[in-house]
């Protein structure tokens, strides 16, 4: 998992925490975006496009481009390349792109 003795940057030995892909537990570190710890874990495809049902996933890893969106602890659209991984959380994968015109009540 990575670079774990650097010679400038010195030791990355995080501490491990647990978060869940669609209920199934994946080991992760504290620190780690979501992306990179699905990455670490060897998952790419983060959802599907809505209308030409590609597989998304990481694109520009900085937040611009919305390739990486997911659905994490309930809220839609949250990039998983800006967000930081932690304990416990849960995240789907977007294979539905869910209709964002849309308010709560489906209107
Ligand atoms: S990969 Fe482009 S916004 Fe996350």
């Amino acid at each position: 998992m990575g670079i774990l003795n650097h010679p400038v940057l010195g030791e990355n030995r995080k501490e491990e925490i647990t978060i869940f892909l669609n209920g199934k537990p994946l080991k992760a570190r504290k620190g780690q975006t979501v992306a990179a710890a699905l990455m670490a874990n060897g998952i790419k495809k983060f959802g599907i496009t809505r209308k030409l049902q590609q597989a998304r996933g990481l694109f520009c890893a900085n937040g611009r481009c919305c390739s990486c969106f997911m659905s994490v602890n309930g809220l839609d659209h949250v990039l998983a390349c800006m967000t930081l991984a932690e304990e416990g959380m849960n995240i789907q994968l977007n294979e539905g792109d869910p209709d964002v015109r849309r308010d709560k009540n489906g209107n």
